[in-house]
């Protein structure tokens, strides 16, 4: 992650209606209730820890990006009681095993390689109870490298990646954004050609 910058990279208020695009994707696809502990993964400034707050025990928001932290927990101080932040590396989790009921990350396994990546996945499924889930939004591919290091993974080098844990779902994240904006016919290579930032990621989820 060298050369970038996320210090403060969110987009939540960019967009109401991306947000919403999130939100339902989330609340569509993946099972969430008040019992659960989810840890984000790769948080950053914490848009995504903040949307599944309302929805869950409690939010364990986790970047080696302090910056990034910081903008989380003061966004935290403003309101939400239930997200606790860890400045640490993925590929050393300090979580107990067994601890969460779902490990979620968002673009960030994407930007890590070689041996961290193994560490990384290895740590998710220490931390993930049996029967818990692991959900993964990243790039499958992307018609632009918008970063030096991204590395677009297709679902089936995840499911490797994961086993034991099982591949349940894999769905386009681009498009419940459409069906938001009333255009599910479009295609995606399209709309990646149009709108490149909105380059198609995948949404995975496995049951550990
Ligand atoms: C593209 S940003 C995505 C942030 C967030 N998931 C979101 O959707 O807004 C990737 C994040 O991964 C974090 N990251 C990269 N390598 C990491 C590592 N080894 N451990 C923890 N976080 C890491 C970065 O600091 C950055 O916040």
């Amino acid at each position: 992650m060298k050369e970038l910058n996320w210090d403060n990279y969110t987009d939540e208020n960019k967009s109401p209606l991306f947000y919403e695009g999130y939100k339902r994707l989330l609340l569509d696809n993946v099972d969430l209730n008040k019992e659960m502990t989810v840890l984000d993964a790769g948080c950053g400034t914490g848009r995504w820890s903040l949307l599944m707050a309302p929805y869950v025990k409690k939010v364990i928001g986790l970047d080696n990006n302090q910056k990034a932290i910081d903008v989380l927990q003061n966004k935290v101080k403003q309101g939400n009681t239930n997200i606790e932040t860890l400045c640490n590396s993925i590929t050393s989790i300090p979580l107990p095993d067994n601890s969460v009921d779902m490990t979620f990350t968002n673009i960030t396994l994407q930007h890590i390689t070689g041996d961290d990546f193994v560490k990384a996945v290895g740590e998710i499924k220490r931390v993930t109870k049996p029967g818990g889930q692991i959900v993964l939004i990243e790039h499958s591919f992307t018609l632009i490298k918008n970063t030096p290091d991204l590395v677009c993974r297709k679902p089936k080098e995840y499911a490797e990646a994961f086993k034991p844990a099982k591949l349940k779902k894999v769905s386009g994240v681009l498009f419940p954004y459409l069906k938001h904006l009333g255009l599910k016919k479009i295609s995606s290579f399209w709309l990646g050609k149009l709108l490149p930032m909105f380059s198609p990621q995948k949404l995975m989820v496995f049951e550990n």
